[in-house]
C-alpha cells in the first residue's frame, strides 16, 4: 500500500552538521502520528525537511507515492502538507483575521474557511481585528493552527503546540484536534511532553540524536522504553 506520506532513509544537514540520519517514516490516510524526543533531537528538522523549508534528495520524501524531496515550500503546501511551525511565527503586527487569511493562498478547494476556523475557535472570531502581538499564547496558537487549516490540508504537521502553554490551555488547544481528523485530515504532532502524544497518537515515533530509536502504538511501548528511547539512559 502506497503511504500517504513517507520519508525513506531521509538526512538533513545544517552545513557540515548531520542533524538527520536515515529517518525510515510513514503515515497513513487519516492517520494521527506522534513524534516524541528530547530537546534537539532533530523534531523540527524532520518537520521543516518534509516542508521543503530544509533540502532532501528528491526520493527521500513521498507523497502518494510521488517524490517531494528538497521541492519548493510553496508546492508542498499546494499539495496539501501544511506546518504549525515551532513557535507559532504569526505576524503580530497583523490582526487575527489578515494571519489567517495568510494560510489561504495555496487556494486548495475544501472544507476550511474563515467561518469554519472561527467555529472551530469562537475565542479567534471575538478577537478577529485584534492584532497578534495582543494574543495570549493559546490564542496565538490557535491562530498558528487556523492558519494551516486554511491551506485546506490533507496532512497536518504540528511542531510542540504545547510548548510554553499552561496544561489547562493545551487541553483547549488540543480539543480541536478530533475536528480536524473528522475532516479525514492526516496529523503528525511532535511534543516533547510524552503523555500528551501518547493521549492522541494511534502510532508514535521516538526521536534521538538524529535517529528513530523506537516505534509502534502507544499501547504497545511501555514506560521503561520510551524512557530509554528518548533519553538514551
Ligand atoms: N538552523 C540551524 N543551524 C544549525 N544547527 C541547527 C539549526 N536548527 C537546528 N539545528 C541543530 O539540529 C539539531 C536538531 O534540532 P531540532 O530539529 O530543532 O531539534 P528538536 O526540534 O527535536 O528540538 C540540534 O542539534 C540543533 O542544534
Ligand atoms: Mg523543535
Amino acid at each position: 500500500m502506497t503511504a500517504l506520506l513517507e520519508t525513506q532513509a531521509l538526512e538533513a544537514r545544517y552545513g557540515d552538521f548531520q542533524a538527520l540520519f536515515g529517518i525510515d517514516l510513514a503515515l497513513q490516510d487519516g492517520e494521527t502520528v506522534a513524534i516524541i524526543g528530547a530537546n534537539g533531537a532533530g523534531k523540527s528538522t524532520l518537520l521543516r525537511t518534509i516542508c521543503g523549508l530544509n533540502a532532501a534528495a528528491p526520493e527521500a520524501v513521498r507523497h502518494r507515492g510521488q517524490a517531494i524531496g528538497g521541492a519548493a515550500p510553496e508546492a508542498i503546501v499546494a499539495r496539501g502538507i501544511a506546518l504549525v511551525p515551532e513557535g507559532r511565527r504569526l505576524f503580530l503586527s497583523l490582526t487575527v483575521e489578515e494571519n489567517l487569511l495568510m494560510g489561504a493562498y495555496a487556494k486548495r478547494p475544501g472544507p476550511w474557511t474563515l467561518q469554519r476556523v472561527y467555529r472551530l475557535f469562537p475565542v479567534l472570531e471575538e478577537r478577529r481585528r485584534v492584532s497578534g502581538i495582543q494574543l495570549s499564547g493559546g490564542q496565538q496558537q490557535m491562530v498558528a493552527i487556523g492558519r494551516a487549516l486554511m491551506a485546506n490540508p490533507e496532512i497536518l504537521l504540528c511542531d510542540e503546540l504545547s510548548l510554553g502553554l499552561a496544561p489547562i490551555i493545551i487541553r483547549d488547544v488540543y480539543a480541536a484536534l478530533p475536528a480536524i481528523k473528522a475532516e479525514g485530515t492526516a496529523v503528525v504532532v511532535v511534543e516533547q511532553d510524552i503523555n500528551q502524544a501518547l493521549a492522541v497518537a494511534g502510532r508514535v515515533y521516538c526521536l534521538m540524536a538524529g535517529r528513530v530509536t523506537l516505534q509502534g502504538r502507544p499501547e504497545e511501548l511501555d514506560r521503561e522504553r520510551i524512557r530509554a528511547a528518548y533519553f538514551g539512559v
